[in-house]
């Protein structure tokens, strides 16, 4: 059964909205450079309160020095099939923004970076690419090994790469290996107010 068929929407939708999902085996093979540049480019054209475009990446190419730096982050969890991953690139957002010559809060800067997220990983799946975020890293030890200001908050590491088999991982991790499904529509909009 492929995909599409499994994740099957409710509604008519472009078929990149269930194709992506976020898998943990991937092949470790090189990504180009090109293909790399333009998931980012995608990020950077997400809408953002006041355009302030509070979205900034770190990432490291497997086979790198700071690509093992990156993997040594991950919870043990995420470190066994992360480092199979092509590219890790850690999302970070500016909490302020110079506004009329004044730095002042930007409240949505995580809301922001998580559009910048979602343009990535569309980016990605229409590119033949998956990508896997992750929230399981240690955020103290990524911000003084990558060197990021106190001023940029972390918000997520983010796992690239080509899909492999699944035969690649544990068996544990095997039975997880399976796109997941959605709750219905019905339980997630309302008309006019909250309460039924
Ligand atoms: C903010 C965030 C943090 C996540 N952290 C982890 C993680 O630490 N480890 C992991 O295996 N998956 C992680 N995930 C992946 C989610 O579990 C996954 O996106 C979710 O189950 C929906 O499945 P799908 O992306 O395949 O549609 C994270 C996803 C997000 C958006």
């Amino acid at each position: 059964m492929s995909i599409v068929e499994y994740r099957r929407p409710e509604h008519e939708i472009a078929p990149v909205f269930v194709s992506r999902w976020s898998p943990r085996a991937f092949t470790g093979e090189d990504i180009p450079p090109a293909t790399l540049l333009s998931l980012f480019e995608a990020a950077r054209w997400a809408p953002s309160a006041r355009n302030a475009q509070p979205w900034r990446f770190v990432y490291a190419r497997r086979g790198s020095d700071s690509f093992e730096t990156f993997v040594s982050l991950l919870h043990d969890r995420n470190q066994v099939w992360a480092c199979r991953a092509s590219a890790l690139a850690v999302l970070l957002s500016n909490r302020t923004i110079v506004w009329e010559d004044k730095l002042v809060p930007l409240p949505s800067h995580s809301f922001d970076a998580g559009a910048a997220w979602t343009n990535l990983a569309l980016q990605a799946n229409l590119l033949g690419w998956h990508t896997h975020a992750i929230g399981g890293f240690d955020r103290d030890r990524t911000r003084q090994a990558l060197d990021i200001p106190d001023s940029l908050a972390i918000e997520v590491v983010i796992a690239i790469g080509r899909i492999d088999g699944k035969d690649s991982l544990s068996p544990e991790l095997q039975e997880r290996e399976v796109p997941s499904t959605r709750l219905p529509l019905s339980e997630l909009i309302r008309e006019g107010t909250f309460r039924r």
